[in-house]
């Protein structure tokens, strides 16, 4: 099994516990470190609507627990064969852990339907080189 399969199968489970019931759209994600540490999460919905979370921040939330780390590769597993590709605000959360080749893919259970960079995702990025130019 590749790392990308492993990282589908994660995100796979991961969508089994999304709770999803004012969209109906479960998601996960998983993602694993450049120090080959592995990290699944789901969205989580509430009724205050503003308040819900999406799968790939709770997966980068389980990471900062651990003691966080740079993401070597994440995938995004959502609910139909549609690329379920991170919203901007999660473009910008993986951007803050990512590597130079840190790799986003887009999938469904089955292998993946778009893979991208983040410098794709989001080109000229504001990170944390602009705040302190010591970083990356
Ligand atoms: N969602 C994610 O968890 N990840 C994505 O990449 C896109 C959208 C969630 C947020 C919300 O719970 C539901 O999908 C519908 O937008």
């Amino acid at each position: 099994m590749t790392r990308t399969d492993e990282l589908i199968r994660m995100a796979t489970k991961a969508r089994d516990n999304a709770y999803a019931p004012y969209s109906g759209h479960p998601v996960g994600a998983a993602l694993v470190t450049e120090q080959g540490r592995t990290f699944s999460g789901c969205n989580v919905e509430n009724a205050a609507y503003p308040l819900g979370c999406c799968a790939e921040q709770s997966a980068i939330s389980a990471m900062v627990l651990a003691g966080g780390g740079v993401i070597r590769e994440l995938v995004v597993v959502g609910p139909s064969d549609e690329p379920c590709t991170p919203c901007g605000g999660c473009r910008q959360r993986i951007r803050e852990f990512a590597g130079p080749d840190t790799i986003v893919r887009a999938c469904n259970e089955r292998g993946p339907l778009l893979t991208m960079t983040v410098d794709e995702l989001l080109p000229e990025s504001f990170g944390p080189h602009n705040l302190n130019p010591r970083k990356r």
